[in-house]
């Protein structure tokens, strides 16, 4: 009977142990969560370009990728088609934009992703700037171009974006070009 009870008290005390550990694991795993930040990676695309640097932050950061998009269509031809941007930049023309960002208010970090048309943003960022509230937030604009560079995008990309802080490194980056931004992203210090 004394045997049977050593032993019952041993496998009592090994159930308490485990479960002790196994909390500690959890709460170690949780306060890893609530460390990083959630992130929100929104881009237009008009090309493809953008989208692959979107696609290379979701990649380093885990963030979720929101594609911005609207039933606006352009012509065909590329001419055309630059043409009527910049009538529409000049204009002030803002997209009516499909699709929802589902709660932006869990978001703490929103990378936002336009290419440079025409020295600015996108009318499509412009519209998304309009129709979100990131006050607070941190924002992280991420330019894609066709040999101008950073231009007005990100100024003007921070003068719509109403309360956000905004941070002073963004990408800037020549066509699809993705390499380096591993360490663009650290050097942002978005991530614990
Ligand atoms: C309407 C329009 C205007 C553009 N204006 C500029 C410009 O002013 N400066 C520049 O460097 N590139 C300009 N570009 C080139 C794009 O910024 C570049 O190709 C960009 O990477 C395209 O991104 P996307 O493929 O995500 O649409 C323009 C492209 C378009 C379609």
């Amino acid at each position: 009977m004394k045997k049977h009870l050593v032993k019952f008290f041993i496998l009592i005390n090994l159930i308490c142990l485990t479960s002790f550990a196994l909390a500690q694991d959890v709460k170690g795993e949780t306060d890893m969560d609530t460390l990083k930040p959630k992130i929100l990676i929104a881009y237009y695309s008009y090309s493809g370009n953008t989208r692959a640097v979107a696609e290379a932050i979701r990649q380093e950061t885990g963030g979720v990728l929101f594609e911005i998009k609207s039933n606006h269509a352009y012509p065909e031809s590329y001419r055309d088609m630059t043409k009527q941007a910049q009538e529409e930049i000049k204009a002030g023309f803002r997209p009516v934009l499909t699709g929802q960002v589902d709660n932006m208010g869990q978001y703490d970090v929103v990378f936002i992703g336009s290419p440079n048309w025409w020295g600015t943003i996108t009318p499509h960022i412009s519209s998304f700037l309009a129709q979100y509230d990131l006050n607070g937030k941190t924002v992280v604009p991420f330019i894609t171009h066709g040999g101008g560079g950073v231009q007005n995008t990100v100024r003007d990309l921070s003068v719509q974006c109403k309360g956000c802080k905004v941070s002073e490194k963004a990408w800037v980056g020549y066509g699809n070009e993705t390499e380096g931004v591993r360490d663009w992203i650290k050097a942002v210090k978005i991530l614990p």
